[in-house]
């Protein structure tokens, strides 16, 4: 292969370097011979393919469908460049195959507080509590999330940790996401393919890791504020109009996040209690705030998570019970020294407020230069003390003319289709919110599909949300059917599954027909009663096996024919 002369000086030259000096020049020349076509040509195919990724896999760990659809666009990509995709979602990844895997990456958000989507559990669990060894094994993580949340990307990190603990190696470093993820995400995927192609083996020269972009806040004005309910209802549902001068980028199904703010009363009443000068400056999470501005929006007061009542033990050195507690009885029950240990509180306990985010109930063709959204102000008790929320609350008194900041969250799993398909809409209490969206945005598109919404609450008289709306939809065709269901109307509880099992046979005619099914509103136990329901019909109209009823119900999801939000 070598003329003689060439093969002594190269062989005198090799034994004269390191170890780390060969595994250098490994990957150089393997560099070379990649990028360049002619020298491939020379050194022969064989010899040129060998360092090249034919094969990899992709799972994703998601909620809202954001790390699903990333990951189905890389699978695309991927597969484009000529290499074999095995693309699948966390809960349905077989967990036997991870020691075999050579390449893989993840993309997994975060959700609740820093905890990994539902789908993505058993495989975390797996990785954190069994004894694996994952030495043949490649990966590099993309963590998407939001930056509000105090435990930023916490569950990509994780994996990301935990698969390195276990012995794979990093392709290139973790990518963490904001809320504004795909250019990010597109960077990451880029320098994975770049990582791959460059060098098969563990050599690639580190990529440092980099800083997510943030995201865009958008500032609006209270326009309308309209409780929807009528007098003698149980409930208080806002219709919030924001208009915004900025072009908004978002589409049905979207939903806006919002930093709500701390009650006036409570902030007075936490400086009152430690003596704190409500003008002095304060740093929290790497900024200067007045302490009553960094209360008022800054720092969450309210159900403080049992870890910040433990740390909060620890600097005040008193024995409290692991609890959830407001800031305010904690300090009245375990008072702080004085003004500098509750400015030693804020600086070093206490954490963000965290967004709430709401469904976007305006469309973009029919409410240009608006976002509206429909807010159930949230009322409890403890200890018989009625309270509420604190974003549905500091929303529903938001006066008119007043500014808002928000951003937009991407929902990418529940997005109309071609406006020629069938959508079914079930959507009870502020599940309508989307569904408000949707048809709005196929009324002002002229789409052909056929619309069919089931909509549900307490009472006819005082809960029909957006009943004119609603009525107008269905007197000029745009809602081809509607039914309702109100509970308290007569003795015995009538919800919108009742209302679907009703209709099992047009609702079951209609899926064959290829229509879509959305849901929204409350998981639990609405979501859950519904799909039972669906399953009772594809069980008594479609003359399937119980357990056959189940898959055909799971298909749908597969296919994306059966999309849900529910909170
Ligand atoms: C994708 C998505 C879309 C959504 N869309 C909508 C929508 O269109 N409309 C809508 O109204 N909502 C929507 N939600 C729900 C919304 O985001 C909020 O969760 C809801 O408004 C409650 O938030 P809150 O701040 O008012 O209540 P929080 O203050 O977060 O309280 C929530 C619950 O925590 C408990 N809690 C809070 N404080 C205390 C305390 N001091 N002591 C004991 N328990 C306490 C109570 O059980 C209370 O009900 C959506 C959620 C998601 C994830
Ligand atoms: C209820 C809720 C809780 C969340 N908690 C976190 C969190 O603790 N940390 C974080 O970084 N992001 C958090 N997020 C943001 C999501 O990770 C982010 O919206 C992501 O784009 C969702 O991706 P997915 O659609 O693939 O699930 C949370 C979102 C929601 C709706």
């Amino acid at each position: 292969m070598l003329a003689e002369h060439k093969l002594k000086a190269f062989q005198d030259f090799v034994t004269r370097s390191s170890h780390e000096e060969l595994i250098w020049m490994n990957g150089f020349i393997a560099g070379l011979v990649s990028a360049d076509p002619v020298s491939a040509g020379i050194t022969g195919k064989a010899e040129a393919t060998a360092t090249r990724v034919d094969k990899i896999s992709i799972v994703f760990g998601t909620e809202t469908g954001n790390s699903k659809k990333v990951a189905t666009e890389f699978a695309g990509k991927a597969k484009k460049s000529g290499i074999k995709v095995k693309l699948s979602s966390l809960d349905q990844y077989r967990l036997s195959d991870l020691p075999k895997e050579e390449y893989l990456l993840l993309v997994i958000s975060t959700q609740g507080d820093g905890e990994p989507p539902a789908t993505a559990k058993k495989f975390y669990d797996h990785i954190h509590q069994e004894s694996l060894t994952l030495d043949k094994t490649r990966f590099s993580v993309l963590a998407l999330g939001d930056s509000s949340y105090p435990m930023f990307c916490k569950a990509g990190e994780d994996v990301d940790n935990q698969l390195h603990k276990l012995g794979a190696k990093r392709i290139v470093p973790i990518q963490k996401c904001d809320a504004e993820f795909a250019e990010d995400a597109a960077e990451w995927f880029e320098a994975v393919m770049k990582a791959l192609s460059e060098n098969n083996s563990n050599t690639a020269t580190p990529v440092a890791a980099k800083k997510p972009k943030g995201k865009k806040n958008y500032t609006g004005i209270i326009r309308t504020n309209l409780n929807l309910n009528d007098r003698g209802s149980n409930k208080q549902t806002h219709h919030i109009e924001i208009a915004v001068e900025e072009e908004i980028q978002y589409e049905p199904g979207d939903a806006i996040g919002i930093i709500p703010h701390n009650r006036k009363e409570l902030v007075d009443s936490i400086i009152t209690v430690t003596g704190a000068d409500p003008d002095a400056t304060v740093e929290f999470r790497n900024e200067q705030y007045s302490i009553a501005e960094a209360l008022t929006r800054k720092i969450n007061i309210v159900h403080l998570p049992e870890r910040i009542v433990k740390e909060y033990a620890t600097v005040v050195q008193q024995e409290i019970p692991d609890t959830r507690i407001d800031l305010l009885d904690l300090l009245r029950i375990y008072p702080v020294k004085g003004p500098a240990q509750f400015e030693q509180v804020i600086a070093t306990v206490l954490e963000p407020i965290v967004p709430r985010l709401y469904s976007i109930s305006s469309s973009p063709e029919a409410h240009a230069g608006e976002l509206h959204i429909t807010v159930a102000r949230d009322r409890f008790s403890v200890n018989q003390e009625t309270k509420y929320g604190l974003c549905s609350d500091f929303l529903s008194g938001l006066e008119t003319e007043t500014t808002i900041d928000f951003y937009i969250h991407k929902n990418s799993s529940f997005k109309l289709p071609g406006g020629d398909k069938d959508i079914i809409m079930i959507g009870p209490g502020t599940g309508i919110a989307p569904f408000r969206s949707f048809i709005a945005e196929r009324d002002a598109t002229g789409a052909g599909g056929r619309n069919w919404l089931f909509f549900g609450e307490q009472c006819f008289v005082t809960d029909f949300l957006y009943q004119t709306e609603i009525q107008n939809w269905a007197d000029t065709g745009v809602l081809t059917n509607v039914h309702l269901a109100f509970s308290r109307d007569q003795e015995s509880k009538i919800y919108v599954q009742h209302r679907i099992l009703e209709h099992g046979a047009e609702l079951w005619q209609w899926l064959n027909e290829g229509a879509y099914i959305y849901l929204c509103g409350a998981k639990a136990p609405m979501s859950t009663d519904v799909e039972k329901v669906l399953v009772q019909i594809a069980e008594h109209h479609g003359g399937k096996s119980a357990s056959e009823a189940l898959s055909f119900i799971e298909n749908l999801k597969d296919e994306g024919r059966y999309l849900l939000d529910v909170y």
